[in-house]
């Protein structure tokens, strides 16, 4: 099997604390993973649903704004709702091929109502996420910032977890409670990214070692992102340091298989 091929199939979860830079690594990584694949799915599960710009396409509807779709897929009336709806026809449908050749799914927002919400569009997006991590699709995941959506296992069944940091106490300390919490819900793969980075990061570098949270690469605070945010484009198309980067990063993800 050839080292592209082992990363073919892989699920890949990208988190952090809020700000890190989550949604530019996951669009870029995507962008570069589809250059070697037609089968890359990036998800925005983040309800800000920002991945798009990044991988250059105007935001699609998401999937939480088909109300009647889900709910003829989900209820079975009387209040019940099934485990396994229809959904191997979601990506698609409704899946935006952006212009880096991802396939793009926006998830949506869910309405949020008491512990862990069991609306119909909660269990769609569920069946949705177990049925495409069954598949042989090579999957991103954008997660949305903090650790609550890991306690509701929304990551469960990804094969590495991959937490963006800066150079900051704040971003450890969440990569800590991500690997803790990744582990409970079965994802032993976690490791960290450093982003922004301008000067000297030891510190940090040190704090994840000690939390055996092995470093897959650095990627500089590159002025072509900023620049690309200001100007509406897509950063791929200015941010040669960050991309070269991630390269490197992608590059690894390969040759040491996590
Ligand atoms: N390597 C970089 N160099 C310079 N600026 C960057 C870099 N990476 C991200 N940024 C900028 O940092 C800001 C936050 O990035 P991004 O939206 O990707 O973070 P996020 O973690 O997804 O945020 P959120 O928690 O709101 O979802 C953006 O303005 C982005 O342009
Ligand atoms: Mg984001």
């Amino acid at each position: 099997m050839s080292s592209t091929s082992i990363l073919n199939s892989k699920k890949i979860a990208v988190s952090g604390k809020g700000g890190v830079g989550k949604t530019t690594f996951a669009g870029l990584l995507s962008c570069l993973l589809a250059e070697d694949s037609n089968r890359v799915v990036a998800i925005d599960a983040d309800p800000d649903m920002n991945l798009a710009s990044v991988l250059g396409s105007e935001t699609p509807p998401p999937l939480t704004s088909y109300k009647d779709l889900i709910e003829e897929r989900v209820s079975m009336g009387n209040g019940l709702f099934r485990y396994n709806p229809k959904v191997d026809d979601i990506l698609d449908r409704f899946g935006i091929i952006t212009p880096c050749g991802v396939r793009l799914l926006v998830m949506g927002t869910l309405e949020k109502g008491g512990t862990g919400c069991m609306c119909p569009a909660s269990s769609f997006l569920r069946a949705l996420l177990r049925y495409l991590l069954k598949t042989d699709m090579l999957i991103v995941m954008d997660m949305e910032a903090g650790i609550e959506h890991l306690g509701r296992g929304t990551a469960k069944g990804f094969d590495v977890m991959i937490v963006v940091v800066e150079n900051g106490l704040k971003a450890v300390q969440t990569a800590e409670r991500i690997k803790k919490l990744s582990r409970d819900i079965g994802i032993e793969n976690v490791v960290a990214v450093l982003n922004k980075v301008r000067g000297e990061c030891d510190k940090v570098v040190n704090l994840l070692e000690e939390l055996n949270i092995p470093i897959l690469g650095m990627i500089p605070f590159d002025e072509g992102v900023v620049r690309a945010e200001i100007e509406g484009m897509p950063p791929y198309e200015v941010a040669k340091d960050a991309l070269k980067a991630i390269r490197d990063i992608k590059n690894k993800l390969i040759s040491e298989n996590y």
